[in-house]
């Protein structure tokens, strides 16, 4: 298998069912933006560096997540709208185990 499915909810809250490649080291944040799921610099806004929280997320589901590095923990604790789900998209690999995670993008 080398693809997965993800379900994303966008920030006008319209549902999206995506297949995402597990074997290109693709991440989340890269996934939604291939998908222009949120409008050009809208997100991705620092390239992936955990740096600007524009990949902000929400995961609903309870699948396993890798666990938070000292960047992305850092950058949660000073953005806005964050919640006990929030993750930076650009910070979770896409892999086999997130097949049918579910999530909500966190409003800008
Ligand atoms: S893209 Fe900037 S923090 Fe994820």
């Amino acid at each position: 298998m080398s693809d997965i499915t993800l379900h994303i909810t966008d920030r006008e809250g319209k549902q999206h069912q995506v297949l995402a490649p597990t074997d290109m080291a693709m991440n989340l944040m890269e996934v939604v933006r291939s998908y222009e799921l949120a409008p050009e610099g809208k997100i991705g806004v620092c390239g992936g560096m955990a740096m600007c929280a524009s990949c902000q997320c929400y995961v609903t589901s309870d699948h396993e997540l890798p666990e938070m590095e000292y960047d992305e923990e850092a950058m949660l604790a000073e953005a806005f709208h964050v919640e006990n789900n929030s993750r930076l998209g650009c910070q979770i690999p896409i892999t086999e185990k997130l097949d049918g995670l579910t999530l909500e993008l966190a409003p800008e």
